[in-house]
């Protein structure tokens, strides 16, 4: 028989070699004309009394399997099919366990989702051993959790404790680190691969069992004892009601455990088909496909840089120049005084360390950084990013220097944050070479990269530089060059607003609650702490010199009195020595909810002026700007959805009511309300 999206040989020795190729896509995934082809071909298999053992590989040059095709998600038309189509998962993956022969799963590249539901189902797994191999069940990401039979089949293969760490947290495992836990039998280099899975096939080693202690949580007692403090931990990090997949999936374990399997599976569909309909799951999949959109923005060229070379040494600075090397890109980092290299230098080796762990990796990219004091990498470097102080003065220097100095080619960037690009380009005999790279700090943990677009700026020099953000694995966020650009533009109003709830005498704790349980990470008081006030006052005066905006007295006073936030021990709260936040009085009785509308809608109404004014190309992108760059509530979609999720004009009517109620004054003006 041939297959659409299967390739099946069969060797020598009666193995079949069952190659997923899917057809007409990038990466494999796992959708019903799929599953049904699968289905037909384990009853071809199953049935074939020749047959020894079957591998399972990828055919595609990379990945195994990234899951079940998350398109789908959105498209059930009721609870019913939703159910029925991960019933029909199941019972596919049933039969696979139940092949009269051994099977495995040769995995390099990564196994995500159902790809790890697929392989949990085979007798044994082998996985490729590098980092680049990523095994996990990243399902409570989407707001489902795994529905394939995942929740059953890992916690009886490697423990509860393991199992609900993977499940709930979603993160993945190299091969190795799977090796290590029990998930993949055996992690080997990639040119072994085949060799083992043989061996594995042929020599039918003993199959894995969990310890004693492991297999004795799985009784009606210890799953309630072990629920209770996993529900507990999960909480510290996810409120129920914005993300109940993980809470799910614990009760799941609780009530039915993983030893009656029918039970187990049976309740498994159920309550992961409910997820697919929740705004949680529905929201989080929009951010996925808003996360693809900026991916696919890189795509439009094939520009690869060798050499980077980083202007300033400070935080930003080094850490750019860290970032890019931990990528596998030489970089010069340059500052003429070489106490601030060091220091760069310093901090770069601690993130080799925590990211790549093997002592010749983290060699290599310590290698890659080269400081630089005098400026000597400038002439051969792909691109030159600047990431000195927020002067023009100094920075319309630096550029006419590095413009006299660089290849023709080139890209010349400067990553500030707010000095608009034509500005800084009036110096340079070819302002169109210039762009703006701009990192979020701390740029390791900040997925965005505005790619800043002057009046001036060459298109193809824009596109290089998107390019160039995706190939050190970072988001790119296209913008117009004006005022903040985007993130800090609608983040400084929302900061503000917030300091003004303080002058009005709103606890801050309670901003901050109010805030935190409406979905984002940290409470606005609590971020301008850890920004620094003196970085807040400085962006919001630079704001203040294209529109009207009124900084409260509260934040200028606090840095006259340096009393700057974290880094100082004191700002709006204070910190003890060992930076722990000390809490303040809260005697806040009204809802929280309505601090919330406020905060939001000052940024929301930030937002339409920026969509007006065309700071950026439209709502999806700019709702990806702000989740991906100031972690926005992921749930709700960004704030564009949440609008329109919420209706604008009833947003907009509660925001005329506070505005009347608050005296503060905002920085742009949005003339009425248009639905979206
Ligand atoms: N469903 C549907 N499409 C998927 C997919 C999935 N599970 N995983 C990847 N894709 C698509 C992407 O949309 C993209 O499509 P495009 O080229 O048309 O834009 C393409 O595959 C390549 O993915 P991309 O993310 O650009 O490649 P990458 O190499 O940067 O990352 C993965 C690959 C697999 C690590 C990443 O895509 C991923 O994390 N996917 C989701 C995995 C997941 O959550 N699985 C569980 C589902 S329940």
């Amino acid at each position: 028989m041939t297959y659409q999206n299967w390739r099946i040989e069969t060797d020598n020795e009666n193995i079949a070699w069952i190659f997923f190729d899917k057809a007409n896509a990038p990466v494999n995934t796992l959708d019903r004309p799929v599953m049904e082809e699968f289905a037909n071909i384990l009853q071809e298999l199953g049935t074939n009394k020749n047959i020894k053992g079957a591998v399972i590989a990828s055919g595609k040059k990379t990945g195994f399997i990234a899951g079940a095709d998350i398109e789908q998600f959105g498209k059930f038309k009721d609870l019913n099919e939703g159910i029925m189509v991960l019933k029909l998962g199941q019972e596919v993956f049933n039969r696979l366990e139940a092949l009269p022969f051994p099977t495995v799963a040769m995995i390099d590249g990564f196994c995500l989702g159902g790809g790890m539901e697929l392989a949990l189902a085979c007798t044994y797994r082998i996985a490729e051993e590098s980092s680049k191999t990523r095994l996990g069940l990243p399902e409570v990401m989407l707001g489902i959790h795994p529905g394939w039979g995942g929740t059953v089949r890992l916690p009886n293969l490697i423990g509860a404790t393991a199992a609900f760490d993977l499940m709930l947290t979603g993160r993945t495992l190299s091969g190795k680190q799977a090796a290590k836990i029990g998930l993949a039998d055996a992690a080997v280099r990639k040119p072994l691969l085949m060799q083992a899975a043989k061996f594995y096939v042929t020599q039918k080693p003993a199959k894995r069992k969990i310890s004693t202690l492991q297999s004795l949580l799985n009784n009606k007692v210890s799953r309630q004892i072990l629920a209770y403090f996993l529900r507990k931990k999960v909480r510290e990090k996810a409120n129920p009601a914005h993300y109940p997949s993980p809470f799910q999936m614990i009760d799941n374990w609780e009530h039915v455990g993983t030893s009656d399997l029918q039970v187990a599976y049976d309740r498994e569909a159920k309550t992961c088909g409910r997820l697919f309909f929740s705004d949680t799951c529905q929201n989080l999949v929009r951010v996925f496909f808003l996360q693809n959109r900026m991916k696919a923005l890189a795509k439009e060229s094939n520009f690869k840089a060798e050499h980077v070379h980083v202007i300033g040494a400070g935080t930003m600075g080094g850490d750019i120049a860290a970032w890019c090397a931990l990528r596998g890109i030489k970089v010069t980092l340059e500052d003429l005084d070489p106490k601030f290299v060091a220091q760069a230098l310093k901090r770069a080796y601690k993130l080799f360390q925590s990211k790549l762990k093997e002592p010749h990796l983290i060699q290599a990219a310590y290698d890659r950084l080269v400081p630089d004091v005098k400026g000597l990498g400038v002439k051969n470097a792909d691109v030159i990013i600047e990431a000195i102080v927020e002067n023009l003065d100094i920075k319309q220097k630096t550029f006419a220097r590095v413009e006299s100095l660089a290849k023709p080619d080139a890209i010349i960037a400067t990553n500030t944050s707010s000095i608009p690009l034509d500005e800084i380009n009036t110096v340079m005999k070819n302002p169109e070479r210039l762009v703006g790279i701009h990192f979020f700090n701390p740029v390791a943990k900040m997925m965005l990269v505005e790619v800043v677009k002057g009046n001036k700026t060459d298109a193809t020099i824009l596109q290089k530089s998107i390019s160039f953000v995706r190939q050190i694995d970072r988001l790119p966020l296209p913008v117009k060059s004006s005022p903040g650009f985007l993130v800090n533009r609608i983040l400084m109003p929302y900061l503000l607003e917030a300091v003004d709830l303080v002058k009005e005498g709103v606890p801050m704790q309670a901003i901050d609650d109010a805030m935190k349980e409406f979905g984002m990470p940290m409470g606005p008081i609590t971020l301008a702490d850890t920004v620094g006030l003196d970085v807040c006052l400085s962006v919001a005066e630079h704001l203040g010199k294209y529109f009207p905006v009124n900084i409260p007295s509260e934040l200028k006073a606090k840095v006259a009195e340096k009393k700057l936030g974290k880094k100082t021990n004191a700002g709006f709260y204070k910190y003890d020595k060992n930076g722990k936040q000390i809490k303040s009085p809260n005697n806040y009785s009204k809802p929280l909810s309505q601090i919330a509308d406020r905060l939001v809608l000052r940024m929301l109404q930030e937002a339409f002026a920026c969509l007006e004014e065309g700071v950026i190309e439209d709502g999806d992108l700019l709702d990806a700007g702000m989740i991906f760059g100031t972690g926005f509530a992921p749930f709700r979609g960004g704030p564009i959805n949440y609008a329109r999720v919420s209706g604008v004009a009833g947003l907009y009517a509660k925001w005329k009511v506070h505005q009347q109620a608050s005296a503060s004054q905002t920085i742009s003006s949005v003339s009425e309300a248009k639905e979206i």
